[in-house]
C-alpha cells in the first residue's frame, strides 16, 4: 500500500493536471475530466471526485453531511482553529514550533520521507512544520471544515510548501488507504465526534504495521478542572475566562487567536470527556502497543518509550494531571501514543 502514496510522482502523470499528488485513496492519477468544471478531477483508478484549489482538494465538496459533523463544521468556519496570526510566515511558524518540546519531539519522531497523515488537521499548522522540517515528507492533512482547509491554503501556498496536501473528508468515510501510513497524528479531533471509540478505530486504521499513531484526546481526569472552568465562565462570563484560562493569561495571542482559543475551549457544540485507560484498550484491542503518553513532559530526544504504567501507576499520573489542571495551559489535552504490532 505504501508505494501506492509514495513521494515519487506517477509515472505517467496526466499532461491536463501537472503537479498533482497521486489520488489519496488508491494512488493512482487524478485527472481534468472532460466537460466538468475547471476545479473537478478524478481519479483513473477508483474514479473518487475531488474538488480542487491549488494544493487543497475537497472529498466532500457540497454534499450534507450527518448533523451533528455539520454542527461542528459550522462552528469551525467562524473559528478555524488553530487561529493564524496576521502576517505569518513560515519561519515564524518553525520557530514557535521548535519552542514547544512536544512540537520538536513529534518532528524528530516522524519519518523524515514518504507520507505523513494528520487527521483533523484544522487549520494545518503542525502539519505546515513536519512538511517545513523536511521535505521528502508527503504530509496530508485532512480535516471536515473547508474554512479551515482555506486557511491553510492560504497560508501554504504564500509560503510556497509544495509537500503539503489538504483533504477535506469526513472522519467516518476517509478516501485513504488503512494501513498505509507510517506516522498518523490526530489531536484533538475523536473527542468533538458523536462516536470517540469509532473514531478512534478510523484514525488507527490508517497506520501501517510498525507504525505509530500520536492521538490527543480531552482526558477525563485531566480535563476535568478545565470542565468546572468552563461551567463557571458559562455563569460568570468570557471575563472569567480570560481571567483564569492559563493559555489566555500567558497573554501572547493577538486578539483574533485568543477569540478562537476561548471559543474552542469555552463554547464547544460537541466535546466528550475520554479516560486513557479506556482508549488505552481500544488501541490495545486494534493491535496497538503502548509506547508513552505526554505528559510527562519531553525532554527533547522524541516520543521515546516508556514502560506502559501499572493500572494503580496509570491513576497516580492521572490524579497529577488533575491537581495540575488548573494550571495547565493544553487544559487537559492528553496524547497517547502507541505503535501498532503486526
Ligand atoms: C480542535 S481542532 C484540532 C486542530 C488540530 N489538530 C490542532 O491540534 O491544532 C478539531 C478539528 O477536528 C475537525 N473534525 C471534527 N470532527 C470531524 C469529522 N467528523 N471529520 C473531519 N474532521 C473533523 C474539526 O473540523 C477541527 O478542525
Amino acid at each position: 500500500m505504501l508505494g501506492s502514496i509514495s513521494p515519487v510522482a506517477p509515472p505517467n502523470p496526466p499532461l491536463e493536471a501537472p503537479n498533482l499528488p497521486p489520488c489519496p485513496r488508491c494512488g493512482a492519477p487524478l485527472v481534468l475530466p472532460p466537460g466538468a468544471p475547471g476545479r473537478s478531477l478524478e481519479c483513473t483508478g477508483c474514479a473518487l471526485c475531488l474538488e480542487r484549489s491549488g494544493q487543497f482538494f475537497d472529498a466532500l465538496g457540497e454534499r450534507p453531511r450527518e448533523a451533528k459533523a455539520a454542527q461542528v463544521e459550522e462552528f469551525y468556519r467562524h473559528s478555524p482553529f488553530p487561529g493564524y496570526a496576521p502576517g505569518l510566515t513560515l519561519g515564524d511558524l518553525v520557530e514557535r514550533a521548535r519552542r514547544s518540546p512536544f512540537l520538536t519531539a513529534l518532528e524528530r519522531t516522524a519519518p523524515t520521507s514518504g507520507p505523513i497523515l494528520e487527521l483533523g488537521s484544522g487549520t494545518a499548522q503542525t502539519s505546515a512544520f513536519l512538511a517545513a522540517a523536511a521535505s521528502g515528507r508527503r504530509v496530508w492533512a485532512v480535516d471536515g471544515c473547508r474554512a479551515s482547509l482555506e486557511h491553510a491554503e492560504s497560508f501554504r501556498s504564500r509560503v510556497g510548501l509544495a509537500n503539503l496536501h489538504l483533504l477535506r473528508a469526513d472522519l467516518f468515510d476517509l478516501p485513504l488507504p488503512r494501513r498505509a501510513f507510517p506516522f498518523v497524528l490526530s489531536r484533538g479531533v475523536v473527542h468533538h465526534t458523536p462516536d470517540p471509540e469509532r473514531a478512534t478505530r478510523e484514525v488507527a486504521d490508517r497506520v501501517a504495521p510498525g507504525g505509530l499513531l500520536v492521538l490527543g484526546i480531552y482526558e477525563s481526569m485531566a480535563r476535568r478542572p478545565h470542565d468546572l472552568r468552563r461551567r463557571a465562565a458559562q455563569v460568570f462570563g468570557r471575563g472569567f475566562a480570560y481571567a483564569t484560562d492559563p493559555m489566555l493569561r500567558r497573554g501572547e495571542l493577538d486578539p483574533e487567536k485568543a477569540r478562537i482559543w476561548y471559543e474552542d475551549q469555552y463554547r464547544h457544540p460537541l466535546e466528550v470527556l475520554l479516560p486513557l485507560p479506556r482508549v488505552a484498550d481500544w488501541l490495545h484491542s486494534a493491535g496497538f502497543d503502548w509506547v508513552r503518553s505526554v505528559p510527562p513532559a519531553l525532554d527533547g530526544d522524541g516520543l521515546a518509550d516508556e514502560r506502559r504504567p501499572s493500572a494503580a501507576g496509570l491513576f497516580l499520573r492521572r490524579l497529577g494531571w488533575f491537581v495540575r489542571g488548573p494550571f495547565d495551559v493544553d487544559n487537559g489535552l492528553v496524547c497517547l501514543v502507541a505503535r501498532r504490532r503486526d
